[in-house]
């Protein structure tokens, strides 16, 4: 791209400012800025607006869940189904490890944080020896697909050939990157983060299987005969990953996807709710929970809308594949943008001073047909590591890896 035409570009989006230095850079720095550019999708900027006012939702209703009740009384039926899927090569595990993981504070990637007390044990390894167990169970590697972004791909992947991968057979791993976006602050202008780099960030989760495909791994899956993918989170270090039982359910149910749910423990926790959203499977935020929603009771007189989702989710390829080519809408989320001043000085900020446009992995559960909710027990799988203290936080993590007999 000419400077012209980058000019024109920038001019039409409103961003004249990413030039400011053009004049104090060399060859190289304006060639690479040019070429950024070139390549960045400023569109994303007029879902500012959209954003702040808040989405249109459809109609909401319940979404009844497997409860685990129901669950218990068919195990040996979900757990063989699923055993046997996975025995077969049919289920794939798919990391998503993209996130910048700001709120926890640490610079590194958040599967390097170390929460052991009297070893080391890192957020990486205690997902690897979970999955493990399951490898074990059916006598069969599960193919286990990373997905990283531009920030932490290095060091994500030489952390884990570092440590042998944590005893995973590394023939079975493979390593994808997400797209970015720009970040701006508050007024829509692109943060830059070098004189010659417009600040971006990874561009939220749910972009995860659009990347896959351009990298060319979901059409290897597919040859390779994997049929389902479960999606997890890389912050969660007590959830079950290719959960025989949990794939059973949902083969057994002929679901599109599962998504593995907890009971809430208070109506206004902060966890997205499954439910029906003008008749098709969907989640409702939690800052979008109204007083209506929350007393809202099933046919039962319990709470209608009381089970949250984990960040765990199983999909059908086919069904993937099908929805492949569709815009998922962009969400802005506030954050803490590292950025150059005026005098290009860089900053990092302690509080958010930005947004960021990130696609979600639970409008993807919007366009399939069918999404079975599994409830599963809180205490035993759900122990997310958002923060650095408090809830969700290594401390609250660490004692629920105590009370599962997880040495830390
Ligand atoms: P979070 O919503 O907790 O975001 O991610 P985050 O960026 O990791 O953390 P904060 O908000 O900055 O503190 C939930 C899951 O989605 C992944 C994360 O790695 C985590 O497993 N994720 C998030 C991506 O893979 N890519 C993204 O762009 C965002």
């Amino acid at each position: 791209m000419t400077i012209e035409q980058a000019e024109k570009k920038l001019s039409a989006a409103g961003q004249e400012h990413v030039l400011r230095y053009y004049g104090e850079l060399d060859d190289e720095h304006r060639r690479e800025l040019l070429e950024q550019i070139e390549n960045t999708d400023f569109s994303v900027l007029s879902s500012l607006e959209d954003g702040k006012s808040g989405n249109e939702r459809g109609k909401i209703t319940p979404l009844a869940a497997m409860q685990l009740g129901e669950i218990r009384s068919r195990e040996q039926e979900f757990y063989k189904l699923g055993l046997e899927a996975v025995r077969a090569g049919k289920v794939g595990a798919v990391l998503l490890a993209g996130g910048m993981g700001t709120r926890l504070g640490s610079d590194d990637p958040k599967g390097m944080y170390n929460i052991g007390i009297t070893r080391d044990v890192y957020i990486f390894q205690r997902l690897i020896e979970n999955l493990m167990d399951v490898v074990r169970e059916a006598g069969a590697w599960v193919p286990l697909y990373v997905m990283t972004s531009d920030k932490n791909h290095e060091a994500t992947t030489s952390f884990l050939k570092k440590h042998g991968y944590f005893g995973y057979n590394s023939e079975y791993i493979t390593f994808f990157m997400q797209e970015m976006a720009p970040a701006c602050d508050r007024e829509g202008k692109v943060y830059m983060e070098e004189k010659w780099k417009i600040s971006t960030s990874p561009n939220g989760n749910g972009g995860w299987y659009s990347s896959m495909h351009k990298w060319g791994i979901a059409d290897k899956a597919i040859s390779d005969g994997v049929e389902w993918l479960n999606v997890f989170a890389v912050d969660n270090v007590l959830q079950r990953i290719a959960d025989p039982c949990f794939v059973g359910a949902v083969i057994a149910n002929n679901c599109a996807a599962g998504a593995k749910v907890v009971r809430k423990c208070a109506p206004d926790e902060k966890v997205g709710v499954m439910c029906l959203e003008d008749g098709r499977p969907s989640i409702v935020e939690y800052y979008e929970m109204t007083e209506e929603l929350m007393n809202a009771k099933d046919e039962n007189g319990d709470p209608a809308y009381y089970f949250g989702v984990i960040l765990n989710y199983l999909f059908r390829i086919s069904d993937l594949e099908k929805i492949r080519e569709k815009k998922l809408p962009l969400h802005v989320v506030e954050k803490k943008i590292p950025f150059i001043d005026d005098e290009g000085v860089l900053h990092k900020p302690e509080a958010p001073n930005g947004y960021k446009f990130e696609q979600l992995v639970l409008d993807m559960i919007h366009e399939l047909d069918g999404c079975l909710p599994f409830e599963v027990e809180r205490n035993k799988e759900f122990a997310p590591i958002k923060n650095a203290v408090g809830v969700d936080s290594v401390e609250s993590a660490r004692a629920l890896c105590k009370e599962n007999g997880i040495e830390l």
